[in-house]
C-alpha cells in the first residue's frame, strides 16, 4: 500500500515536474530561439518566432530577401531595441522635387502605417527641410482624436541657414503629441522652387528622433540621399496598468526577482526594469543580476571595495570617516589632534560668523518679501471691504479680533495634518490652541475665488451681528493668508450628524436630547430670522451645520451661504443654493428665497432626528429628494412606528412623537407659505418638549435656555449678493450652488 502511494506521489511530482517545464517554455524563450538579425540583438520579450516573444506584437521576422538580413515589426524596419521601452524604427521621408525627371507628386506625400507601439513624443520632432517648403503632418482615424500639425520654411540663400538649428530658415521643427501611432505627412511649395532651385531644389518632410538628426546646408540638395530616418517608438506590455497586471502572476510579464513595474507614459501597458544595483532583461524570470560594482566602474576612493548582492560598500582607512564613496562623502580624517582641533574650529567659526551675517541678510529681504506679500493677501481676501464695513459700524465689530497670520499657524502647530477636525467642499477645519489657552476652531477655505471671499466677508459680517447661544461664535479672522482663515470658538462635540449617523452615539442619544437639539436649532433659526434688525435667512441648514458640546447643546453653523435681508424685502432672487436632501423645493424651482426656505431645511432635520439610522439610505445623492417625501408619506399612511428610531419609541411617548412627527410634516409642506414661521415651530417645539417632560419618561434635566443676544445694530443698507459666476454643483452632503434662472419642474403653486 505504502509503495503504491509513494510511486503515485512520485508520478504526481514527475506530471508535476513536466507541466512546469512545459509551462515554462511556453512562457519563456529557449535556447533555440533567434536572437538575431543581421547585427539586431532582439531581447525578450520580441522574439523572431512562435515560442520565443511573449505576444505577437513582439514578433519581429527577419527578411534576407535583399541580401543583408533586416528585421521588421509587422512591415516596419527595426534598427534597435533597448530594454529601457524604445524602440528604434525606419520612418519614411516624403520628398518633393519639382524638377527631378520623372517627377511624380505623390512623393510628397507619405504615411508612417498603424504601429502597435505609439512614436514618443518626447524623443522625435516633425521636422520640414526646404526653402519654400509647407508641411503639414496629420493623424485621422474615427476612433481616436484627429491630430494636425505643421510648419514652414523659408529662406533666400544658402547663407542664409544656420547649421545645427531648425528655427525656419531651410529647417523647421514641431513636436508631435503622445499617443501617435500613425501619421501622413504632405509637403507643399509657395512658389514651386522657382526662386531657389539652384541651391534648393526639393523640400523634405519626415518625423525624426531629434537627438540623430542634425540639421546640415548640405541637405537642402537631396537630404544626403537618406530616403529613410530614425524613428523613436515607446515600447510596453499589454495593455493595463502595473497594479492590474500584477494581479494575474501568470501574465505578468516582470519575471525576474529584483524587479520593478513602471506604467508607460505614453500609451497603455507597462514596463519592467531591474531594481537599482541590479542589470540583466527583467521580463525573463533569472534576467536581473547583480551589478558587481566593485569590478565594473571604481566606486570607493580607496581600494577597500566589497561587493554584495544588490548594493556594495566602501571603507575608509583607519583614522578616516566618511563612507568612501566617490560620490558620497569620501573618506575624510577624523579630527583627533589639537592642531587640527583649532584649525577647524577657526574654519568653523569664521563660517559661521559668515553665515550668520549672509542669512540675517537674507532674512531682512525675505521678511520684507512676506510683508509685502501679506499686504497683497489682506487685499486680496477682502480686508479693504472688511475694514470698511468695520468703520461703517463702530462697535459691533469690536469683538471681532483680526489675527495675524503667524499667530493661527503657531496654534494650529502649522496646519498639522493632526489638528484636522472636518474637511468639506468649503475647506479645511483644524483644531487651535491660541496662546492664552483658548482652544478654537479654525476654517481655511479651499480655493481663493472672489466668489468665496465674498462668502467669507458675508459670513464675517452676518456673524459679528448675532449672539445668541445656539449660535456658533465667531471670534476673528485672518487675511493676511492666501485663503482667508475664520477662527470660531470651538464645539467639542461634533456635529449634529456624527451622533444620529453613528451607531453607538446614536443610542445615547435619547429622544429628551433629541427634543432639546429641535428646540434649540428652532430658537436660533426664529432669532436670525425674527429677532435682529436685520434677519438672516441661513439657507444651509443641515445636520452637518449643527454642532453639539458636551451638553448637547445644539450651535448652528456655517453662514457662509446666508442672506441679510433688509426689511421691506419679502422675497429674494439669488442663485440657489443650499444641500440636496434638506433643500426647499419651491426655492429650488422658483430661486425665490424666503425664511420659509429655512424652515423646510429645518423639518428634514427634524426628521432626521426622529428617523436617526432608517433615513440614512435617503441622504444618499441618488435619493437626495426622499427622505422629505418618505417621512410625509409614512406620517401620512400611519406607519410613523416603522421609521422611528427604534430606541426613542415605548408605549407611552407614541402619542406625543405622532404629535412631533405631525408638526414635522407641516415644515416639509411643498408650498413655503402653508409651513409654519420658525418662531412657531420653536415654540410648538418648546411646547411639545414640556409635555414630554411632565410624564414619568421625560427624566432628563434640562436647564431652561436663555438667548442672549446683545447686539440691537443700528439701521444701515447693504447688500452682498452671493454665488456670482459659481458655477460648482457638488451633490450630496456638501453645499451646491446652480447657476439660475432654473425652470420649474412642475409648478409648485
Ligand atoms: C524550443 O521551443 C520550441 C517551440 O516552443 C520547440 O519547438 C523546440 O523544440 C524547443 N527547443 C528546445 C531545445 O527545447
Ligand atoms: C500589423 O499592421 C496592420 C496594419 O498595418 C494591422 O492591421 C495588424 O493588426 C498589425 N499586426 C500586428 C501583429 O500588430
Ligand atoms: C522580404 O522583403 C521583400 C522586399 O524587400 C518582399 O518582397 C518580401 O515579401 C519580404 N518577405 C517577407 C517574408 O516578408
Ligand atoms: C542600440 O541598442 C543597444 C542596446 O540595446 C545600445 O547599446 C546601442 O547604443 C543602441 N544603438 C543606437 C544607435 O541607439
Ligand atoms: C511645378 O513645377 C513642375 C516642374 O516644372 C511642374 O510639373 C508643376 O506643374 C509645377 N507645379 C505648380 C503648382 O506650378
Ligand atoms: C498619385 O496617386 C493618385 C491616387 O493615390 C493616383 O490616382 C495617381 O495616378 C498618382 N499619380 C502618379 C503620377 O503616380
Ligand atoms: C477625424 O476626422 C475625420 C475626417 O475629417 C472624421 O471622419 C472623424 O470622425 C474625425 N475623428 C474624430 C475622433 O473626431
Ligand atoms: C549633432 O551635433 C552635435 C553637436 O553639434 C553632436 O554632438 C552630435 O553627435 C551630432 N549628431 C549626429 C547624429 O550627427
Ligand atoms: C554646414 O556644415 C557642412 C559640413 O558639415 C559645410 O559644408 C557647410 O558649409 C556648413 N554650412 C553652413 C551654412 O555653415
Ligand atoms: C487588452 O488586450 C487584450 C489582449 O491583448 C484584449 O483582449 C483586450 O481587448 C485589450 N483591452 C483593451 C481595453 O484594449
Ligand atoms: C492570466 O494571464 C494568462 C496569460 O496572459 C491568461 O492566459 C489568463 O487568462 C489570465 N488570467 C486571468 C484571470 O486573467
Amino acid at each position: 500500500m505504502s509503495l503504491n502511494k509513494t510511486l503515485l506521489l512520485q508520478q504526481l511530482l514527475l506530471g508535476f515536474v513536466i507541466l512546469a517545464a512545459i509551462f515554462i517554455a511556453a512562457a519563456e524563450p529557449n535556447s533555440s530561439c533567434v536572437t538575431t538579425c543581421g547585427s539586431l540583438y532582439i531581447p525578450y520579450p520580441f522574439g523572431t518566432s512562435h515560442g520565443c516573444y511573449l505576444d505577437p506584437s513582439f514578433l519581429i521576422t527577419c527578411n534576407s530577401s535583399s541580401g543583408t538580413p533586416t528585421p521588421f515589426l509587422n512591415k516596419t524596419e527595426v534598427r534597435n531595441i533597448s530594454l529601457d521601452g524604445e524602440l528604434r524604427v525606419s520612418a519614411p521621408v516624403a520628398r518633393d522635387c519639382p524638377y527631378e525627371s520623372g517627377y511624380n507628386p505623390n512623393n510628397s506625400i507619405t504615411v508612417l502605417h498603424r504601429q502597435r507601439f505609439p512614436i514618443s513624443s518626447k524623443k522625435n520632432k516633425f521636422t520640414i527641410i526646404g526653402c519654400d517648403t509647407i508641411g503639414v503632418i496629420e493623424s485621422i482615424s474615427i476612433s481616436e482624436n484627429n491630430y494636425t500639425s505643421g510648419c514652414v520654411s523659408l529662406c533666400d540663400s544658402v547663407d542664409s541657414v544656420v547649421n545645427g538649428t531648425c528655427s525656419g530658415a531651410g529647417c523647421c521643427q514641431t513636436s508631435i503629441p503622445q499617443g501617435l501611432n500613425h501619421f501622413a505627412a504632405a509637403l507643399t511649395s509657395l512658389y514651386n522652387y522657382s526662386k531657389v532651385f539652384n541651391f534648393n531644389p526639393c523640400g523634405f518632410g519626415f518625423v525624426v528622433e531629434e537627438e540623430a538628426y542634425n540639421f546640415s546646408s548640405l541637405d537642402l540638395r537631396k537630404l544626403q540621399g537618406q530616403d529613410v530616418v530614425p524613428l523613436v517608438l515607446d515600447w510596453a506590455v499589454g495593455n493595463q496598468t502595473c497594479e492590474d497586471a500584477k494581479k494575474n502572476t501568470t501574465g505578468y510579464a516582470c519575471k525576474a526577482a529584483n524587479s520593478e513595474c513602471q506604467n508607460s507614459i505614453n500609451g497603455p501597458g507597462y514596463r519592467c526594469h531591474c531594481s537599482s544595483g541590479y542589470e540583466g532583461n527583467p521580463y525573463l524570470s533569472n534576467g536581473c543580476q547583480d551589478i558587481d560594482e566593485c569590478k565594473t566602474s571604481n566606486p570607493c576612493v580607496e581600494k577597500a571595495c566589497i561587493n554584495h548582492v544588490g548594493y556594495f560598500d566602501c571603507s575608509c582607512p583607519k583614522g578616516y570617516e566618511g563612507d568612501g564613496r566617490r560620490d558620497g562623502t569620501r573618506c575624510s580624517p577624523k579630527p583627533s589632534n589639537s592642531r587640527t582641533i583649532i584649525i577647524t574650529l577657526g574654519i568653523t567659526i569664521s563660517l559661521l560668523a559668515l553665515l550668520l551675517g549672509g542669512s540675517s541678510l537674507l532674512l531682512g529681504l525675505k521678511r520684507r518679501k512676506l510683508v509685502r506679500l501679506k499686504e497683497k493677501f489682506f487685499q486680496q481676501n477682502g480686508g479693504l471691504m472688511l475694514q470698511r464695513q468695520i468703520s461703517n459700524r463702530g462697535r459691533s465689530m469690536e469683538t471681532t479680533k483680526i489675527f495675524s497670520a503667524d499667530e493661527l499657524k503657531k496654534a494650529t502647530n502649522n496646519y498639522d495634518e493632526s489638528k484636522v477636525l472636518g474637511k468639506g467642499g468649503y475647506g479645511t477645519v483644524y483644531k487651535g490652541l491660541l496662546p492664552n489657552n483658548k482652544v478654537v476652531a479654525i476654517k481655511k477655505s479651499k480655493i481663493c475665488d472672489q466668489n468665496q471671499i465674498e462668502q467669507f466677508i458675508n459670513e464675517v459680517i452676518v456673524l459679528t451681528q448675532v449672539n445668541h447661544r445656539n449660535v456658533v461664535k465667531l471670534l476673528g479672522c485672518c487675511l493676511e493668508t492666501e485663503v482667508p482663515l475664520l477662527v470660531y470658538e470651538f464645539i467639542t462635540n461634533g456635529t449634529l450628524s456624527d451622533h444620529i449617523h453613528d451607531e453607538s452615539r446614536a443610542s445615547l442619544l435619547s429622544l429628551e436630547k433629541r427634543m432639546k437639539i429641535a428646540v434649540e436649532t428652532a430658537k436660533a433659526l426664529a432669532y436670525l430670522h425674527a429677532e435682529i434688525s436685520m434677519p438672516i435667512i441661513h439657507r444651509d441648514v443641515k445636520s452637518t451645520n449643527i454642532l453639539l458640546d458636551d451638553n448637547h447643546t445644539a450651535k448652528v453653523a456655517d453662514f457662509g451661504a446666508s442672506r441679510l435681508v433688509a426689511l421691506d424685502q419679502t422675497q429674494i432672487t439669488t442663485l440657489v443654493q443650499g444641500t440636496l436632501g434638506y433643500l426647499d423645493p419651491e426655492y429650488f424651482h422658483t430661486s425665490q428665497l424666503t425664511e420659509k426656505s429655512d424652515v423646510y431645511s429645518f423639518g428634514v432635520v427634524l426628521a432626521e432626528l426622529l428617523t436617526g439610522e432608517k433615513a440614512i439610505s435617503y441622504f444618499r445623492p441618488e435619493n437626495y429628494k426622499n427622505l422629505a417625501m418618505y417621512f410625509v408619506s409614512a406620517v401620512k399612511e400611519d406607519r410613523l412606528i416603522q421609521i422611528l428610531e427604534d430606541h426613542i419609541v415605548n408605549d407611552s411617548n407614541i402619542e406625543v412623537l405622532k404629535e412631533v412627527a405631525s408638526f414635522a410634516t407641516r415644515c416639509l409642506r411643498v408650498r413655503g407659505e402653508d409651513r409654519p414661521s420658525m418662531t412657531e415651530v420653536a415654540m410648538e417645539l418648546k411646547g411639545l418638549r414640556t409635555t414630554m417632560e411632565k410624564h414619568p419618561w421625560g427624566k432628563d434635566n434640562q436647564n431652561e435656555e436663555e438667548m442672549v443676544y446683545l447686539l440691537s445694530t443700528p439701521t444701515y443698507s447693504f447688500r452682498i449678493d452671493m454665488g456670482m459666476g459659481s458655477t460648482n454643483a457638488t451633490i450630496g452632503q456638501d453645499s451646491i450652488s446652480q447657476n439660475l434662472p432654473l425652470k420649474p419642474l412642475d409648478d409648485g403653486r
